[in-house]
Formats: structure tokens, C-alpha cells, sequence
């Protein structure tokens, strides 16, 4: 691992503010703050440097990825229903061009058909759905499992 600690951007896109009061079934109880503060909790304990943002406006989410690089080592995010069709989304994850894991609270596959599609999914290391809230602990696992990974790719490359 690298001396300072992985610095991993969590970003949630649309609606996600509303936690709380969305389905419960789909969604979990905890409102956006509650989750942000377990995140952080988690990440901490795994030796990560959370930052978090969020917000309901296409054109702020893209323009917070186009300034992540350089402040950020990874990227956790769950654009919401913009997943599905973002493509503005997906082109400045292209641009960021950072390690980056999609996850969603419910189960997407398991939902309506629209749902199932991800104009981010090839640009992700790997997809977490349907585990709601401990999902996210899983997602810090896989990251710096994944930059770890690259550490080391890097140091044998010279
Ligand atoms: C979501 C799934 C999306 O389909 C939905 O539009 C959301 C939340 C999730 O976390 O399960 O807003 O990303």
C-alpha cells in the first residue's frame, strides 16, 4: 500500500438525496447523511480517505468528474436513474479516467428492464447491486483491493 492513505471519491447522482424517503424495500431506512457517515466509518477503518459528493444536476455530477483527477484515487458512484442513459455521465467518466467501481443499493437487475441497462458498466472494475447499505463496505474492499493492485502493477513496471 502506498504510504498515504487511497483517497476515493463517492458520488451519488440523482435522487439519491431522497433516501429515507424512497421504498424501503428497495432502498434501506438510512437517509444520504446516515449512509455517507457509515461509508466513512468503513473507509476509515480500511485505511481509505472518503470524500463525498452529491448532487441532482447532470452537469454538476460531470463537471465534479471532470475535476476529480489529481484529488482522487478512485471513484465510487451511483449516478441513480442516470445510469441507465447518462451518456454526457459515462463520457466524462472516460474523461476522469480513474479507477472506478457502479453500485446501486437495490438490485437493477431484478428490477424493470431500463433498469438493467449501464452506460457505465465498461468503464467500472466491477458492479455491486442489490446489497443496499453494506454494499458500500464491500465497494471500499474491492477498491483498494484494485488500486493496491495497480500500486504493485506500477512498481514492477519501473
Ligand atoms: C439506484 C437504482 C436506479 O435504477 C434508480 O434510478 C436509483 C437508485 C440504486 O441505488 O438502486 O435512483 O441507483
Amino acid at each position: 500500500m502506498s504510504a498515504a492513505p487511497y483517497r476515493v471519491e463517492v458520488m451519488h447522482g440523482v435522487n439519491l438525496d431522497q433516501l429515507g424517503r424512497r421504498d424501503p424495500l428497495l432502498y434501506g431506512t438510512l437517509t444520504l447523511g446516515e449512509l455517507e457517515r457509515q461509508i466513512e466509518h468503513d473507509a476509515r477503518e480500511l485505511g481509505i480517505e472518503p470524500s463525498f459528493f452529491h448532487t441532482n444536476h447532470e452537469g454538476a455530477f460531470v463537471e465534479r468528474l471532470h475535476a476529480l483527477s489529481g484529488h482522487a484515487d478512485a471513484v465510487v458512484l451511483n449516478p441513480g436513474s442516470w445510469t441507465h442513459y447518462a451518456w454526457s455521465i459515462r463520457d466524462a467518466l472516460e474523461i476522469a479516467a480513474l479507477p472506478a467501481l457502479e453500485i446501486h443499493l437495490s438490485d437493477v437487475q431484478r428490477r424493470e428492464p431500463w433498469r438493467r441497462v449501464s452506460v457505465i458498466a465498461d468503464l467500472c472494475f466491477a458492479t455491486i447491486s442489490g446489497r443496499g447499505p453494506d454494499g458500500y463496505r464491500d465497494a471500499m474492499l474491492q477498491v483498494r483491493e484494485e488500486l493496491v493492485r495497480l500500486d504493485h502493477a506500477r512498481e514492477r513496471g519501473g
